[in-house]
């Protein structure tokens, strides 16, 4: 951790929006549709977790029942022990099973190309287990079996989804990278993982350009000699590079198999997937998610906190990119065993027009929507014209993630996307939580611009100092739950002593989310920021090392200091500070080669935003550089933080008068 936690609010919003009285009627029915429902329920589901849980799990199919809902300490915290069961048949066989193999599974568009329009599939549950299956039968044709962890490095087609409900299937745990990392993310993840299967695809489609993601797997492959085979999908036609006996195509592997593929019967406690986020040191970490917990605690949020209602004409869609938690959730896991179809789109929300977006949503009648702050941004600031081109009005519900959403930007999704006529819910939670942990529920809960209220069911929140004691109403300080929820992540792969530093070495006997938060006085959170060197760059979380450490194996560079500043669109934007090397010179070329470095090294989420030179970077006596003082300098603000311990002052003045 860097400086000590010094947290002072400066918003002050007093907007309450009570629950929507007409939400119930516009969306079929509301689960939960009174304050006084909300609390009772609260109340049982903190009280009585096992009793609360046990009822939701027993809404799922299991192939054996459970002899214990919930055991353990944070540390070794254990659901539905003795629980047999497979995500992927209840997200496509029990809808079969239930005679609902013609409803729409998935809904995909891909990016406009040409004149004829975006090409559009619609999946059935039978097409979807057809497809699921074959290509599960490929994967163990390739030798995969259970408990190997397969990569998958694609584009946001039916495929990527497919590929990860096959591997639930037959029980590979997945790591999905997004397909904005580079090369040397993928050899990095891969070695970690020891993964040494990797899916992708020849390119996709962004913006009217190819992301060469064949190429990106090649050049990985000379990082690593753990990539032994590579599976590829055929999407752009691109020119790509071939190794026999190493490379794949998707309709190669899959031509021959069987359309039928038994589910593996996992234990509620084996893994499901591995997730790489970013923390406070240069080296991402594996999030590990097991079977029965991340199952049960992703179909109850899907269901009420977007009300996902099967048979009642609702088309929810999620803007993320499934290489993130939200995808992975949201896109297909959660939502998918709710049996509402679920949207996934390639491509981004400015091409071909600024309205793509609002394009699909009156396309396809979305019903529920969720996108990040970063993207609602970024429609202000195009403007009303092109939300105004379309029709909206099948929107019943809007959601947010990713990042603390700004008062103005919540006023506008609410007024110009929905029409005063949806309810927001900003929902708080983290790739290690699995699902949302701070949220309004629609119909029950009064929001407020910029707060994601109060804590789902079973989720006991609270803001703490560092001794545990919670702190006054309004004052700071350290975001906590202070009791396992079924979702929670079970390590950190191949790193225990780091997963019990991180999460539980700080405050005794809770998990430590890394935010700072308070609590106002009608009991609603508000997120604050980090209280790490993580940023939250468009709502992508990024460590301030990470960066740093690019930039310094670049020969140029011998010390480097990143810190985030606020950004317009992106939130929180990338500074860096940049001592050079005895022999370099400051320059404009210099600057934007280290740019593309960063880009080349992690990916383009990454780059700075702002570069600077400096001869000396802030420093305390013992060494340690000064960030606050840099995020000062970045912001071009001055908070009079405390320089006491600064050893040279000359290095701020100077780096201050070079602004
Ligand atoms: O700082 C919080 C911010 O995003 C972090 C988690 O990032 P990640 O694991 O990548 O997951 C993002 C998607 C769930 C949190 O520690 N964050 C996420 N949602 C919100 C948020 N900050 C404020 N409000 C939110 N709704």
């Amino acid at each position: 951790m860097t400086d000590s936690v010094k947290i002072e609010s400066i918003l002050h919003e007093d907007r309450i929006f009570l629950p929507q009285k007409n939400f119930d009627e516009r969306i079929s029915g509301a689960y939960i549709n009174s304050t006084e429902a909300y609390d009772e329920m609260y109340a049982r589901s903190v009280k009585d977790p096992d009793g609360f849980w046990g009822d939701v799990a027993d809404e799922l199919d299991w192939f054996e029942r459970w002899d214990t809902v919930s055991s353990g300490t944070f540390q070794d915290s254990k659901w539905f022990e003795g629980g047999k069961t497979n995500i992927c048949h209840n997200c496509i066989d029990r809808h079969i099973n239930m005679g609902h193999g013609d409803t729409t599974a998935i809904i995909w568009e891909g990016e406009p190309c040409g004149s004829d329009g975006p090409e559009v599939q619609k999946i059935s549950y039978y097409d979807l287990h057809a497809r699921v299956c074959k290509f599960a039968n490929a994967l163990k044709s390739q030798g995969v079996k259970k408990g190997d962890v397969v990569t998958i490095y694609m584009g946001m087609v039916p495929e990527l989804a497919i590929a990860t409900l096959a591997c639930a299937r037959i029980g590979a745990p997945h790591s999905v990278i997004f397909g904005g990392f580079s090369s040397q993310a993928i050899a990095d993840r891969v070695n970690d993982a020891n993964s040494s299967v990797v899916i992708t695809c020849d390119g996709s489609w962004r913006r009217g350009k190819i992301v060469p993601l064949k190429n990106n797997v090649d050049a990985a492959t000379e990082l690593t000699d753990v990539i032994k085979t590579v599976i590829v999908l055929k999407r752009c036609e691109n020119e790509i590079t071939w190794l026999e006996g190493r490379d794949f195509w998707w309709h190669d592997v899959c031509e021959s198999q069987e359309e039928d593929c038994q589910c593996e019967q996992m234990d509620a406690e084996d893994m499901l997937f591995l997730l790489y986020t970013s923390g406070s040191t240069g080296k991402p970490k594996g999030i590990i998610h097991t079977t029965g917990g991340y199952m049960v605690y992703t179909y109850l949020t899907s269901k009420w906190v977007f009300n996902l209602k099967p048979d009642c004409d609702q088309i929810y869609w999620c803007t993320a990119d499934i290489g993130w938690i939200t995808g992975h959730s949201y896109i297909i896991y959660g939502v998918m065993q709710n049996r509402v179809p679920t949207v996934m789109y390639e491509g981004a929300p400015n091409f071909p027009e600024s309205d793509r977006f609002w394009d699909i949503v009156e396309r396809h009648k979305v019903t529920q929507f969720y996108t990040a702050p970063t993207a609602i941004r970024a429609f202000m600031k195009w403007g009303d014209e092109f939300p105004a081109k379309h029709d909206l009005s099948s929107l019943v519900l809007l959601g947010t993630v990713g990042e603390p959403i700004n008062p103005e930007a919540w006023m506008w999704y609410r007024e110009v996307i929905g029409s005063n006529n949806c309810p927001i819910v900003d929902t708080w939670w983290q790739t290690e939580t699995g699902g949302h942990m701070l949220t309004p529920i629609p119909g029950a809960t009064s929001t407020t611009p910029g707060s994601c209220t109060t804590p789902f069911f079973g989720v006991d929140a609270a803001v703490v100092n560092e001794d545990g004691s919670e702190v006054e109403t309004n004052a700071g300080g350290l975001l906590v739950v202070r009791k396992p929820w079924p979702g929670i992540l079970r390590g950190i792969y191949g790193d225990r002593e780091r997963f019990i530093e991180t999460y539980f070495g700080r405050v005794e006997g809770m998990y430590l989310a890394g935010d700072s938060a308070r609590r106002d006085e009608n009991g609603n959170f508000w997120i604050m920021g980090r209280i790490d060197d993580v940023i939250n760059v468009s709502g992508h979380r990024l460590g301030t090392m990470e960066v740093e450490s690019s930039l310094v194996s670049h020969e140029s560079i011998v010390e480097a200091a990143v810190v985030g500043v606020p950004h317009e669109i992106k939130g929180t934007g990338i500074a860096a500070f940049c001592t050079l090397a005895r022999g370099f010179e400051a320059s404009e070329e210099l600057k934007k080669t280290l740019i593309a470095h960063v880009a080349n090294e992690i990916g383009a989420i990454a780059k700075p935003d702002v570069l600077k030179f400096t001869d000396a970077l802030p420093k305390t006596r013992s060494g340690k550089i000064m960030r606050r003082l840099l995020r000062d300098v970045a912001a071009g603000t001055d908070s009079k933080q405390d320089v006491t311990t600064l050893e040279d002052f000359t290095v701020l003045a100077k780096l201050r008068a070079e602004d």
